[in-house]
């Protein structure tokens, strides 16, 4: 089968790969009928990420078809139509019953990661009974990829944990589809202010339209002035950092208000300060979490019910015979303009 490989620090390779087989009870073959490009994956490339060794198949997100199930799997069969989750989860251990699915002893996120991904025609699903989602006929495959990871991430890490509020003030830093997908899912809580931070405007723009009510420029790094003056000097009531470089951390601890919440999504590979000679008395908390995918089910319903459209994150599509064009597009969002690309296996 062809699949994109990651091959040492920058180089990537589409390469002809054996075909996954079933090798624990619980296990399911999954032939891959689309899936998408991360920012992580980027981040492994870039050798970000050291777990992620030479010779991996790359990708943690996508929608395809059961080829082969273990004797151990009860939930689905030989033909269904499933989303995967970026995270694969034995439910059963102490974590799992915690709905921290991230932490899964035996799982976590390992997909493209510490066990061969979705960019290529088949993947093997650990403990797939917990890890896929069954996907009812009629629904659209293209807006569910974006269930697998973006959307329960900027929900879980960026809005729930920010405590988002009716009424309250939101900042977002980042507009990208991370950033893109907070935005998205705060506005079922109704805040009544969700401003959008980035480096560039396009992305800026698309955060309008997605309902951002105001946006900011931040390269003239005079972001948190802005967000004063926006919000009468209080700051936001929950600052969501959807970047992961110190700049982005360090905006969100000047903008926050008393009693408000810093919500860290970002993958962070170096220190950040932490300003605890202005923040001791303002009576904040700090998050920081690995996305569980735990509502999943949930984001489910609410794309189904058009309450929200993931499908409008997605700029690009390509065959997975040019999956090294779609990576180039990815690669280069400032001119591209890309947001998310669908890779057609
Ligand atoms: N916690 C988790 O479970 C989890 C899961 C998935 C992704 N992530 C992380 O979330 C982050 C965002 O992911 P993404 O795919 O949207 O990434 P992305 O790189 O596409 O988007 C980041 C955005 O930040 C902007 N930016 C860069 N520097 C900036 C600055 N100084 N000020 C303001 N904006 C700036 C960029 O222009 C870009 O639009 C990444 O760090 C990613 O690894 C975390
Ligand atoms: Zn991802
Ligand atoms: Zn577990």
């Amino acid at each position: 089968m062809k699949a994109l490989v990651y091959l040492a620090l920058g180089k990537k390779a589409l390469d002809e790969r054996p075909k996954p087989e079933i090798t624990s009870p619980t296990d399911a073959i999954v032939k891959i009928t689309k899936t998408t490009i991360c920012g992580t994956d980027l981040h492994i490339l870039k050798g970000d990420v050291a777990t992620c060794k030479p010779g991996r198949i790359l990708g943690h997100e996508g929608v395809g078809i059961v080829d082969s199930v273990g004797a151990g799997v009860t939930v689905f069969k030989l033909g269904d139509h499933v989303l995967i989750s970026c995270v694969s989860a034995c439910g059963k251990c102490e974590y799992c019953r915690k709905q921290m699915f991230s932490h899964c002893t035996t799982g976590g996120w390992i997909l493209g990661n510490t066990i061969d991904g979705t960019q290529a025609e088949f993947v093997r699903i650990p403990h797939a009974d917990n890890s896929l989602y069954p996907i009812p006929s009629g629904t659209d495959e293209e807006a569910l990829v974006m269930l697998s990871d973006i959307l329960p991430t900027g929900f879980e890490c960026g809005v729930l944990n920010g405590k988002v509020q009716p009424g309250s003030t939101v900042a977002i830093v980042g507009s990208g589809p991370i950033g893109l997908a907070a935005l998205l899912t705060a506005q079922f809580f109704s805040p009544a202010e969700i401003i959008m931070i980035d480096l560039d405007d396009n992305r800026l723009e698309v955060a309008k339209r997605f309902g951002a009510t105001s946006t900011i420029n931040s390269k003239d790094g005079k972001a948190a002035e802005a967000v004063m003056k926006m919000t009468d000097n209080r700051g936001v009531d929950t600052a969501i950092e959807a970047v992961g470089i110190p700049a982005t951390f360090e905006l969100c601890e000047k903008i926050v208000a008393p009693g408000g919440h810093i919500a860290n999504i970002g993958v962070h590979g170096t220190k950040v300060e932490l300003h605890l000679e202005t923040l001791w008395d303002r009576n904040i908390s700090i998050t920081t979490r690995l996305v569980d995918t735990v509502t999943i089910p949930m984001l489910f319903k609410t794309v189904r019910s058009k309450k929200i459209d993931p499908k409008l994150l997605i700029t690009h599509r390509f065959k997975l015979d040019k999956i090294l064009d779609a990576y180039e597009t990815f690669g280069h969002a400032a001119d591209t303009k890309a947001l998310k690309v669908i890779i057609e296996a």
